[in-house]
């Protein structure tokens, strides 16, 4: 979603906050802007692009001053233009503001304030802050007074940072992140430690429903009530900084090679918690598991393997979908939210539903101070390091392991799960690209794609889907193989690829009926297995394993086949179009 970026300090301001955006690209955009601050003016520029194509176009980081804010915006109020680009400078151009979030009432406010004689350039939600920061200056000429004015009238979820001309800097957040960078002389506001880290590794976690002033003499907190507030200075893990490409083309296909390793570093740092939680689980009444997108798609999985090795009965709630049935939710139960970012709104919404009734929350997470995190009971970390490609690829595996060790701790240590053999199995399969670049080619210009797969397959499927679309823009579908009969057999005809998902296990046969009984229809079948059959036009192998670790294999082999495709299509698999990597919005 958007990022935001603020600098106060000794350095000039510009070539900072381009730097830092551009460490935030992965979390997706359209526009970027910068504005700063210099001998009491306050210049700006903006534009649609990457960060990279406007600086050449505009020179963002040639703007002067020691103080400057800059943002990326992702569409949601308004196209995308250079207008509805932030920041947004006030009517006066007294004040510039970016902001992150959906202000609710902004018609009603924007109305007033036209009325009022305040001009809005743009269509965004935002510039509402912007003019109502103005208005309430202009009545109070305090800014403490006009941020506690202003976040008293809008409603919404929102981070945003306000540059004055006077060269102060205000910053509030209510369920939006924002983190501020504690450096030497310097301090940084940010949606996220990427944006800083290069800086500092002194980061304050702002709580919600605080601001903070910044200027020459002072660095204060207060809660929206103008109380002061104290806050707490954390060290930011530096392996964030290590978010480099390096050698590979792509962040995505770094990452997908990271997993032999990050497989075997899930929940490392966290080594404890999974014993207590499986103490929870034992005596808990009722367990949720929620989450979205590919990580909905790991409680899935959890539910399916929970109820067969562990006996133990999980309801899988979507996190969007949870507002629609809290009252289903009995008090005093468990809620595992699952997410990689622990920023995900919907996630932190259906967290919200659960505390309410009582439920304790525990939370499966990479980013360990994330606001999920910070929401938790208990936390378990992923510890996958930053996962920077918009589709999530080592942050599922390594919720796959987390859950892994659930189970078998649930179990008593009677299910043995060899993780050096998962990581060598996953080597393997990275190991030989050279089949599944040849497959990606021949979907280059295919148009459907069905992913089919049984029992704990089923849900590799339809995670399976859920990369193709996002890194090929290819329509995707997973289908539970009993169903094919039910519907989805109608769609089979020589124009579309069937990937069977069929390891040798007791899933085998049944999945390779489907198999025949889909290419009896003209389809192409990509099959997934560690069998060979002459029924598969197409091969991808996988190494002979247990049926817990099949899975894992699976995927690696989907994630680089989806990966190999984005790059025959000529699509950016890193960060894929209209998609952010943290959604931060409902
Ligand atoms: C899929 C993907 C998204 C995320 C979803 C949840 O590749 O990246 O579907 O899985 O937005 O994000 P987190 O896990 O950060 O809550």
């Amino acid at each position: 979603m958007c990022s935001i970026i603020g600098y106060y300090g000794n350095k000039i301001a510009a070539p900072i906050i381009v730097k830092g955006l551009k460490r935030m690209e992965y979390r997706g955009y359209d526009s970027v802007g910068v504005a700063t601050e210099s001998n009491n003016q306050i210049e700006l520029k903006k534009g649609v692009g990457k960060v990279q194509e406007v600086n050449s176009k505009v020179q963002l980081d040639t703007l002067p001053g020691k103080i400057g804010i800059g943002h990326t915006r992702w569409a949601t109020h308004g196209k995308v233009t250079d207008v509805n680009a932030h920041p947004h400078p006030s009517s006066s151009g007294k004040l510039a503001i970016v902001h992150n979030g959906i202000i609710d009432n902004f018609e009603e406010l924007k109305k007033q304030l036209e009325k009022e004689g305040y001009i809005f350039k743009s269509e965004t939600d935002s510039e509402v802050i912007a003019n109502l920061l103005q208005k309430n200056y202009e009545a109070t000429g305090d800014v403490k007074e006009t941020i506690m004015k202003t976040v008293s009238e809008i409603k919404g979820h929102y981070a945003f940072v306000a540059m004055f001309e006077n060269g102060q800097l205000a910053a509030a957040r209510f369920h939006e992140p924002l983190i501020i960078g504690v450096g030497q002389d310097d301090f940084f506001l940010s949606s996220d430690v990427l944006g800083f880290i290069e800086y500092t590794d002194d980061a304050i976690y702002m709580e919600n429903g605080n601001f903070v002033i910044l200027d020459k003499n002072k660095f204060q907190m207060s809660d929206f009530s103008g109380k002061h507030v104290g806050y707490a200075i954390t060290k930011v893990s530096k392996e964030f900084g290590d978010a480099y490409k390096g050698d590979y083309a792509h962040f995505t296909l770094k990452e997908i090679y990271e997993q032999p390793t990050t497989i075997l570093k899930a929940g490392e740092k966290t080594k404890d918690a999974v014993e207590k939680v499986a103490d929870h689980i034992k005596h808990a009444k009722n367990i949720y598991m929620t989450g979205s997108g590919t990580s909905y798609n790991s409680a899935l999985i959890a539910k399916q393997i929970l109820s067969k090795f562990a006996k133990i009965r999980v309801e899988t709630i979507m996190s969007s979908e949870l507002q629609f049935s809290s009252d289903s939710i009995e008090k005093n139960s468990i809620l595992i939210a699952i997410s990689q970012s622990g920023e995900s709104a919907d996630v932190l919404e259906a967290v919200k539903i659960a505390k309410k009734a009582n439920c304790k929350i525990i939370s499966i997470v990479n980013l360990t101070a994330s606001s999920l995190a910070r929401e938790s009971d208990i936390i378990i970390g992923l510890n996958c390091g930053p996962e920077i490609g918009v589709a999530a690829t080592k942050s599922f595996t390594s919720q796959l392991a987390i859950i892994y060790k659930m189970v078998q701790k649930l179990s008593d240590d009677k299910i043995e799960i060899d993780f050096n053999k998962i990581s060598e199995s996953i080597l393997k399969i990275l190991e030989n690209p050279t089949k599944i670049q040849q497959i990606a080619k021949e979907l280059k210009n295919i148009s459907d794609i069905y992913v089919l797969g049984r029992g704990i397959h089923y849900p590799i499927a339809i995670e399976a889907a859920l990369k193709l679309k996002e890194l090929t823009y290819i329509h995707a579908e997973g289908i539970p193989g009993g169903e094919l009969k039910h519907g989805p057999l109608a769609l089979m005809d020589s124009n579309v690829f069937v990937i069977i998902i069929n390891p040798n296990d007791s899933t085998y046969s049944d999945t390779l009926t489907s198999a025949r009984e889909i290419k009896a229809r003209g389809a192409k079948i990509i099959g997934i297995s560690d069998v060979k059959s002459n029924v598969y036009d197409y091969h991808i192998e996988i190494p002979e394993t247990d049926e817990l670790s099949y899975p894992i294999s699976e995927i690696i082999a989907i994630q680089m086949l989806s990966y190999y495709a984005a790059i025959e299509k000529d699509t950016d698999p890193d960060y894929p179009r209209n998609l952010a990597k943290s959604v931060t919005v409902k």
